[in-house]
């Protein structure tokens, strides 16, 4: 019952994770295409208003004309439309899913024992504390090198980069992509919590006192929302990955979460250029490169055969199903039968408790667990390499149930 409380749980946050990010990220996607795509007002009624861009759009029906003030308009309306719910409301749902999904699970989903060996408290520890660091360090370096654009971009880009490689050593590869993900989408909320929305408040409070306007709240929001826009493509992927083990599964698995999270970051800043009308195709070419480097460097590997006869039959060494039933009762039920022990329902319903489950799921238990070796999860059970390789020559003998 609290397995089926926690699948609804599970169900209704992402749910909502996913809807209130399509909110966040579309709407922070289409301010920057607006910012992008003004052109200055011919009008002169709208020049003396202060207008310094405008745009005109038909949607859904209707002609829109947003209008941008170069600093603000001589007097503020009484309803502002302020820009913060879609960020908060993303975070929080994401949090409460990394909760509810990785740390109740922590022996399970955080901790690789051939990563790092570390208690479930540890690893709950250690997630939370890298979330918070991520953000410290991050604001740091912006605070400290603030002044250069180009220096502070660099420096987060390393930065970032380095913190990849350190989730991908201590935590197991599925919550190392995760969580990268999650400290760098807690870094784009409490941008827009501490920097962005109290810039904007300090301006329209300057604004309303009949105050000058200092720029420095301008610039700084700036500087972060131009992070932001950065951090998205890479952020949906680290979100995305964890239904891909080929990806985390993979040897260096930190050099697959980087390449891949660079690769977002080329492709977005061609949209970015795009929107000023600079069309450079380098940009998405790069991007593109690097993916397909990526896919080539993770490519399955042949496996050396074991043990052939001297004629090279195959059949000579046929794996006897009833090794594979073994393996399979000793590293997989656990989690993958009508009721395993370590999860409160077959895992990705995937039962191998029976020889028609085997059968039918062979070739998704010769991906899992011979060529990416992401099964069994952390491996918590202890599979051994001999048992993988012998997984391995039963699927390719024909993975036959009969012995
Ligand atoms: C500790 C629990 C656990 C053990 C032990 C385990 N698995 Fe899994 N397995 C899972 C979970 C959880 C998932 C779902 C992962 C996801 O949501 O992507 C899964 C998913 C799978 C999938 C589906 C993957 C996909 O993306 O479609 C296969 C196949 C699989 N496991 C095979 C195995 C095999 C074979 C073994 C034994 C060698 C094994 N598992 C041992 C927990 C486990």
């Amino acid at each position: 019952m609290e397995g089926y409380i926690l699948d609804w749980a599970n169900l209704l946050l992402r749910w909502l994770h996913v809807i209130t990010a399509i909110a966040w990220i579309g709407s922070s996607f289409y301010f920057v295409w607006l910012d992008n795509s003004l052109t200055r007002p011919i009008d002169t009624g709208l020049k003396d208003k202060g207008v310094d861009g405008e745009l005109w759009a038909v949607h859904g029906g209707g002609f829109y004309n947003p209008q941008k003030y170069l600093t603000a308009p001589k007097s503020l309306p009484e309803n502002l439309h302020w820009f913060y719910w879609e960020s908060y409301s993303t975070w929080m749902s994401g949090f409460a899913l990394l909760v509810v999904l990785y740390l109740f699970n922590a022996s399970t989903f955080l901790i690789d024992k051939n990563v790092y060996d570390m208690s479930p408290g540890a690893a709950v520890g250690f997630a939370v504390t890298y979330l918070i660091v991520g953000w410290v360090v991050y604001d740091a370096i912006c605070r400290i090198f603030g002044k250069s654009d180009r220096t502070v971009g660099i420096l987060v880009a390393v930065y970032v980069a380095v913190a990849a490689f350190v989730a991908c050593h201590i935590f197991a590869g599925r919550a190392a992509f995760l969580l990268t993900g999650a400290m760098i989408a807690t870094i784009m909320s409490a941008n827009v919590l501490f920097w962005i929305i109290p810039g904007q408040r300090k301006v329209v409070a300057a604004l309303k006192a009949g105050q000058p306007v200092d720029p420095i709240h301008g610039k700084r929001g700036k500087q972060r929302s131009v992070h932001n826009t950065y951090f998205t493509l890479p952020v949906l992927f680290a979100m995305l990955s964890n239904h891909y083990s080929m990806t985390y599964a993979a040897k260096n698995n930190w050099l697959v979460l980087i390449m891949v999270m660079l690769a977002g970051v080329m492709i977005r800043q061609f949209f970015i250029l795009k929107h000023k009308g600079k069309i450079n195709i380098a940009w998405p070419a790069a991007g593109v490169a690097c993916l397909g480097l990526v896919a080539f460097l993770i490519a399955p590997q042949p496996r050396p055969q074991v043990a052939k006869s001297a004629d090279g039959d195959a059949a000579a060494t046929a794996v006897s199903f009833v090794k594979v039933q073994e393996i399979m009762n000793t590293r997989c039920v656990q989690c993958h039968a009508e009721q395993p022990k370590m999860m409160p329902t077959a895992a990705k319903g995937i039962k191998l408790d029976s020889a028609d489950g085997i059968k039918s799921h062979a070739q998704l238990i010769y991906q899992q667990a011979v060529q990416q070796k992401a099964m069994p999860l952390g491996n918590v059970t202890q599979i051994t390499d001999d048992e993988r390789a012998l997984l391995g020559q039963w699927f390719e003998g024909g993975a036959k149930t009969t012995n």
